[in-house]
């Protein structure tokens, strides 16, 4: 078995510094050393620990930026990657207008493909090295998407998104063909190598009571395959949820009458929701997957995350880009905007809080806790090496940083792809900045 190693500074999070104090939660080493075997690492310390079990004939890359877990994104869409800054619109026009022509054109297994690469190719290059990931209605394009994360070794969720009204027709199944389809994608995928299925209702308003019943039936018979859709994200589509459902309590109450709502189920928004809604949440133990460059393109409200994690009734919270409303694939970059949300509702979120949040804290909202999103023995070797002085601007500043807190908090507000430097995938390295190729296109040629 042969060993590899990455030798620089590392951060990795033990805990959640969101509950205990940052020394406790987050841990540095200035000069450390990772050993990987296998894809998992095997041991993670200080170098001058860990140098002498090195075996002879191990590799080691040495870095000199910060190497950290993958980042986690809890929610995007990969069918919109080509359609990411679509001007103009709020929620139900923007997706009217932009999306779902776009995703129609899914039917095409080769256009499918293509998007695919060209996505995953996006993640690695931001750093991302696990995503749950909407794909269309189309099985065909679910395939595509695993089939591509198969062949890099990623661990991606994805799931078909089912609708069977309020959209065109192109796009609709049926509550039957949306239990058989889901069903048979997730019997194929689910647990397959580093693939997991996620049970996917796109939203309220495009699936019929019907098909909300029978994915909930699904779900129940798969009580702990993740499951995925959004809540109240905007205020026109709760005003229609609400003449749609007229006999639920709340939009929260349409998903929890069918079963929708648990651990692992993560709900894209949640910007306006009430108190009784964040109760049923917490109680049941769904996440919330907080998306604030969308919230700022769609123009669709201010996400309070003080309120969502009170200790009283604790929702968990989730970070995602929500490409392509979002209007970055970088964590780091929609760090930075969580940052902005939270200085607008009169909080502060320092660097250990967010970056927790779309490490140790994403994987924890996925349930992938015990496997990714940190850097310590038994965990899989998704890694990544962020550069503070990948620009001039950053090293410039880099300079008059005065701590690794200051340090940090302005890799947040000026980093993106170009500060990851190198991403490695259960030990390989599958991205290196300097070496990165250029050049794709969405159309076949
Ligand atoms: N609500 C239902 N579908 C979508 C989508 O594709 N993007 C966003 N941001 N919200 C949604
Ligand atoms: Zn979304």
């Amino acid at each position: 078995m042969t060993t590899h190693a990455l030798r620089g500074a590392f951060l990795t999070f033990d805990d959640d510094p969101f509950s205990v104090s940052p020394e406790q939660a987050m841990r540095y080493e200035s000069d450390g050393l990772i050993l990987i075997e296998d894809g998992t690492i095997r041991a993670a310390g200080s170098a001058a620990e860990l140098e002498r079990t090195l075996p002879a004939d191990a590799t080691v890359d040495r870095y000199d930026g910060v190497i950290m877990p993958g980042f986690v994104d809890t929610h995007l869409h990969f069918p919109q990657t080509e359609m990411i800054g679509a001007y103009g619109e709020q929620l139900l026009d923007w997706l009217d207008t932009y999306t779902f022509p776009t995703e129609t054109k899914f039917a095409d297994e080769a256009h499918s493909a293509r998007v695919a690469e060209i996505f995953l190719d996006e993640l690695v290059r931001n750093g991302t090295t696990c995503a749950m990931a909407y794909s269309t209605v189309h099985p065909g394009s679910v395939d595509a998407l695993f089939s591509a994360a198969e062949k890099r070794g990623m661990r991606i969720l994805t799931g078909k998104t089912c609708m069977d009204r309020n959209a065109p027709p192109a796009l609709c199944d049926t509550p039957q063909r949306a239990y058989d389809e889901s069903k048979a994608l997730l019997e194929r995928w689910e647990g397959r190598g580093r693939a997991s299925y996620v049970i996917t209702p796109r939203f309220a308003p495009t699936s019929s009571p019907e098909q909300l019943e029978a994915l909930g039936a699904l779900a129940a018979e798969y009580p702990d395959v993740a499951i995925q859709t959004h809540l109240s994200e905007n205020h026109g589509e709760i005003a229609w949820v609400k003449e749609l459902f007229p006999q639920a309590k709340d939009y929260t109450d349409v998903y929890d009458s069918y079963g929708l709502l648990r651990p692992r189920a993560v709900l894209g928004h949640g910007i306006h929701l009430s108190d009784r809604e964040l109760e049923v949440l917490s109680e049941r133990g769904a996440s919330i997957a907080h998306c604030p460059t969308s919230n700022f393109f769609l123009g669709s409200g201010l996400f309070d995350m003080a309120r969502a994690i009170d200790p009283a009734r604790p929702v968990s919270v989730g970070i995602g880009t929500d490409v392509g409303a979002g209007t970055s694939f970088s964590l780091l970059a929609t760090l930075r905007e969580a940052y902005k949300v939270a200085q607008l509702n009169h909080q502060s979120l320092a660097a250990d809080k967010l970056l927790y949040r779309v490490t140790a804290g994403n994987a924890q909202v996925l349930g992938l806790g015990e496997s990714i999103g940190r850097i310590a023995p038994g965990y899989e070797a998704d890694l990544i090496v962020l550069d503070p002085r990948a620009t001039p601007l950053m090293a410039a500043r880099d300079a008059t940083s005065e701590s690794l807190a200051e340090r940090l908090f302005v890799l947040i507000t000026l980093g993106d792809d170009r500060a990851v430097q190198a991403t490695y995938v259960a030990g390989v390295r599958v991205h290196d900045r300097d070496e990165a190729p250029v050049g794709v296109s969405f159309e076949s040629r």
